[in-house]
């Protein structure tokens, strides 16, 4: 396999809206990242992947982009971005920014011109159709956001498509002149000296509309060889693609270097486990067997060809301590059991803001807290189906998108010491508790064991591109895999339950076994039956 820069690399996830506020507005901002430019660089960590940053009405939080070539003012302005990928980059930092070319905002010049007549040149850059005779929509197609994907625009006498909110019209990608239009737009942020790009949604931009195919549409991949060959190809940047449909043979489609399209794909089926049939809204218990097997698929069949992204959050899932681990008695040591399973998987590890500290959801109990569109969306959605106002508030709780975006905790100041005004949206209570100045002053904090992971990633070739082996297949509350290279055996061993456990790894008895990293114990005698206490986990090189 020829090796890349990106595959000992860790990323660092930042929603700029709640990282860090520099001018006390309430909202995160980029010299408010720029201000913590030392805190990521001691983590360890090579990339910074921002959510957009770009000009926009904010319906989705930025995921509605105005103008791509712009910054957000309440973000701040081209100059800061120029100085945060400098400043980065004297860090061995790369920023990756967040492409969001499924659609625009309803506020974007070239939506405003497609709705100033049939006729105009812009008309064709989004996706329109008649009304049925009826005069209802073109198809039952639902937006993402919950209620139909077209609405009815009144001056024009047409449909348009917005998978998601209204104010999100999908862009045309039948239309060559929308691939220049986004190509000269991603060539532009690449000589801005940027890292790479995070693609969102991309899966749907090969769409069939008329057939009803959205995820995974005919035209994807020939899209996005076109868009490597017109960008990124030559340039030895990191492209993920968020792939919510993707199997491991589809993400070989994405990441097979011969294929010239993107470095990875972040996947979504261990993540879709605990929601039932499919509905997030309807949330279930973590099975771990059913996990482990998914990881394991990914990690197999990904082994020759292709690249995995391995994260358990990001600023539309929940917390991962308080989804997989324990976010009560044992925060700490779970979350650090969760770091260390993901981080000596093979592929790219991403952290997502936060995470570092263990930081939990929100556990917002009134209606009135939520921010986020989809949440808000899908309350009215499914209270208007029938599902009771308690029942949609747990689900809120267990896997609303506003638990990852609540204020990242950096001390005990107030507000978290996030903004000196009135936050967005409120901060934890638990900040005096879980704080990143806290855990920068401790030995033993969740943070110095993701920088002790992070570093081991850039020690151990086993780590970066070992082989993989699955061990104890059958165990319901225990994690264990075996990474392999040349000489060097790592063992890692998870308990994901708070109860203890005996598990026997007498196989590899002739095996002196040392413990490279654990949140819990120093030593290890031997591996006949080694006893793990609740949320036990550990590296053990194998010598
Ligand atoms: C992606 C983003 C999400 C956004 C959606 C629409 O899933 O991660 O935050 O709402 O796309 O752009
Ligand atoms: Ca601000």
């Amino acid at each position: 396999m020829e090796q890349k820069w990106w595959h000992d690399s860790v990323v660092y996830q930042i929603y700029p809206r709640s990282f860090c506020d520099s001018n006390g507005d309430g909202i995160g901002d980029l010299n408010g990242i720029r201000s913590k430019l030392d805190y990521l660089a001691g983590l360890g960590v090579d990339v910074l992947w921002l959510s957009p940053v770009y000009q926009s009405p904010m319906d989705d939080n930025g995921y509605d982009i105005s103008n791509y070539q712009a910054i957000a003012p309440e973000f701040g302005s081209m100059q800061d971005m120029e100085a945060l990928i400098e400043e980065a980059k004297q860090k061995n930092i790369r920023i990756v920014m967040d492409l969001v070319v499924n659609h625009t905002s309803d506020e974007h010049s070239w939506f405003q011109q497609a709705c100033e007549s049939k006729d105009s040149p812009y008309r064709d850059y989004y996706v329109w159709r008649d009304a049925k005779p009826d005069g209802s929509a073109p198809s039952d197609m639902e937006s993402i956001f919950g209620g139909s994907a077209w609405e009815w625009h009144e001056p024009t006498q047409q449909y348009y498509l917005h998978l998601f909110s209204k104010k999100q019209p999908d862009l045309n990608w039948e239309n060559s002149k929308v691939h220049d239009e986004v190509h000269q737009m991603m060539n532009w942020w690449i000589e801005k000296g940027i890292g790479g790009f995070r693609l969102d949604v991309i899966d749907l931009i090969g769409k069939d509309i008329d057939k009803g195919i959205t995820g995974n549409g005919p035209r994807l991949h020939p899209l996005l060889q076109k868009m490597n060959q017109a960008t990124f190809g030559n340039k030895d940047l990191l492209t993920v693609g968020e792939t919510w449909g993707a199997t491991p043979e589809i993400a070989k489609l994405y990441s097979a270097p011969e294929r010239d399209e993107l470095s990875m794909v972040f996947q979504f089926e261990h993540i879709t486990l605990t929601w039932k049939d499919g509905d997030k809204w309807q949330p279930a218990k973590l099975d771990l067997r059913s996990f482990k097997e998914v990881l394991t698929k990914w990690q197999l069949e990904l082994k020759d060809t292709g690249w995995n992204s391995l994260f358990w959050n990001n600023h539309d899932l929940p917390r991962a301590v308080s989804k997989y681990g324990d976010d009560g008695e044992h925060r700490i040591k779970s979350a650090k059991m969760l770091a260390t399973v993901l981080h000596c998987l093979k592929g790219t590890p991403y952290i997502y803001q936060g995470e570092e500290i263990g930081m939990t959801n929100a556990n917002f109990e009134h209606l009135e807290q939520y921010r986020d569109i989809e949440s808000l969306n899908f309350y009215k959605v499914k209270t208007d189906a029938g599902v009771s106002h308690d029942e949609m508030m747990l689900a809120l709780q267990e896997n609303g998108r506003d638990n990852a975006r609540t204020p990242m905790q950096w001390s005990t100041e107030p507000q978290a010491g996030f903004t000196k005004g009135t936050p967005w949206i409120e901060v934890n209570p638990n900040y005096t508790e879980v704080n990143a100045e806290k855990d920068l002053a401790s030995d033993d904090s969740i943070y110095q064991y993701y920088k002790a992971l992070v570093s081991l990633r850039k020690q151990h070739k086993s780590i970066v591109y070992g082989e993989f082996r699955p061990l104890l297949e059958e165990h319901e509350d225990v994690f264990a895999y075996l990474r392999h290279f040349g000489e060097e055996r790592l063992l890692i061993v998870a308990n994901f339950s708070s109860e203890n456990h005996q598990v026997d790894l007498s196989q590899y008895y002739e095996f002196t076994p040392t413990i490279l990293l654990s949140n819990g114990r120093g030593k290890l005698e031997n591996l006949d039956s080694l006893m793990l206490q609740p949320y036990d986990a550990m590296v053990i090189q194998l010598t």
